[in-house]
């Protein structure tokens, strides 16, 4: 009888682990072991059925898939925005003195409380009431944010004043001065996405408050210098560059002069091309991209648009890379790992790297997803690999 044995040698270790402890030394043991996930192998990979195996030690921290639904998570919006009225009518504090933004984080279940969904992906949901101002600043991490109100709002990035409304994504890359604001009269609600938890782990996040140029009437803003429409002006006719500028915005490298895509451009970009036979993985997609490179719009995250047409079940798909999804419209069920999370508009969930996944519109009309991946961090480091799984289940190499 081994295992008995095997049992009592693993307590044993166990024991001696505790002990070891105050010496800041971890001896390696079954249980803790670092987890690996079996990629290529095409035994004992089910199709999405169960986690791919692999030991995860107590110690160890893994992004699991995870669904928040808009219509529980949404209302804790209004309440913070009720909180920070009242502070304003009473203390006299403005709501983004009283909590710099307000918004929540989302946190992935499976990170122990970090505030992020992936393992290099942060997302808050924030709404700016009518008169908020959010003042200009510069970070090393890059940021987004997709528009989830119907209009109203701005961000003004290396003075763009970029107006928004819903479906808009608007990118501030790292090294650029950015603000926000309401000018409206009513609430703006948009997510914020950043690569901020790498910028973290790597010990290289930074912010500038210190703002160089002429500030607008508020003095917090930095007065825009071109009007809404400049990034699409420049770059907006497909293939045709600008000669007379650098296509480098802001202090900050590799990243797109493209600060604005209308939502109503990438629904129509996606309408467009509803005909074609499209990707069996991925149903009709659009990349945002460095229009004077080829290049996905950050080094590190690459933003991507879907449409799924009613009906379409896409076929099982699984990468190293990690991907954040925001429903735009429709309605749907994503199986990750064996797990079906449906979806509704403005839903958002994750699909941690190397989980099997497929997609299905099970609504009436298209449903449209936005996504954020780490793809490119990992195509740099050489660790982007993809299978899918072809029609009859068999394990096929996309990306090796
Ligand atoms: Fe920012």
């Amino acid at each position: 009888m081994s295992l008995p044995l095997q049992s009592a040698a693993r307590e044993a270790m166990e024991r001696l682990n505790a002990e070891a402890a105050g010496l800041n030394i971890w001896l390696r043991t079954q249980a803790n072991a670092p987890a690996q996930r079996p990629w290529f192998r095409d035994d004992g990979i089910a199709a999405g059925g169960t986690l791919a195996r692999g030991r995860v030690g107590a110690n160890q921290m893994k992004a699991a898939p995870h669904r928040w639904r808009w219509r529980e998570i949404g209302p804790y919006l209004d309440r913070i925005a009720e909180i920070a009225r009242g502070a304003k009518e009473s203390d006299g504090v403005s709501p983004i003195e009283f909590a710099d933004r307000q918004q929540f984080l989302l946190v992935n279940p499976g990170l122990g409380g970090r505030l992020q969904v992936a393992s290099t992906i942060r997302c808050a949901v924030s709404i700016y009431l009518p008169g908020d101002v959010a003042p200009v600043h510069l970070h090393t991490p890059n940021a987004s944010r997709t528009i989830l109100s119907d209009n109203g709002g701005y961000t003004t990035i290396e003075g763009e004043r970029c107006r928004a409304a819903r479906g808009d994504l608007i990118l501030t890359p790292h090294g650029t001065w950015h603000d926000h604001g309401n000018d409206g009269t009513t609430p703006v609600v948009w997510a914020d996405i950043l690569d901020f938890p790498l910028l973290e782990f790597l010990d290289i996040s930074w912010i500038d408050e210190d703002f160089p140029g002429e500030r607008d009437g508020n003095a917090r803003a930095q007065r825009p210098t071109r009007d809404s429409g400049y990034s699409e002006r420049l770059y907006g006719a497909g293939g045709i560059l600008p000669g007379f500028v650098s296509h480098r915005r802001g202090i900050g490298r590799d990243t797109s002069p493209v600060f604005h895509y209308r939502g109503e451009a990438i629904r129509a970009a996606l309408d467009g091309l509803s005909g074609e036979a499209g990707d069996p993985y991925e149903g009709i997609t659009v990349s945002f991209v460095n229009p004077a490179t080829g290049a996905p719009v950050f080094p590190t995250l690459d933003y991507a648009a879907q449409l799924l047409r009613p009906g379409e079940a896409t076929r099982w798909k699984r990468e190293t890379s990690s991907t954040f999804y925001i429903v735009l419209d429709g309605e749907g069920t994503t199986e990750i790992a064996g797990a079906a999370y449906d979806w509704a508009q403005n839903d958002l969930f994750v699909v941690p790297n190397s989980l099997w996944r497929r997609h299905i519109n099970r609504g009436p009309r298209e449903a449209v997803l936005y996504s954020v991946s780490d793809r490119p961090l990992l195509q740099k480091i050489g660790q982007y690999r993809a299978q899918g799984r072809d029609g009859d289940g068999a394990v096929v190499q996309l990306v090796e």
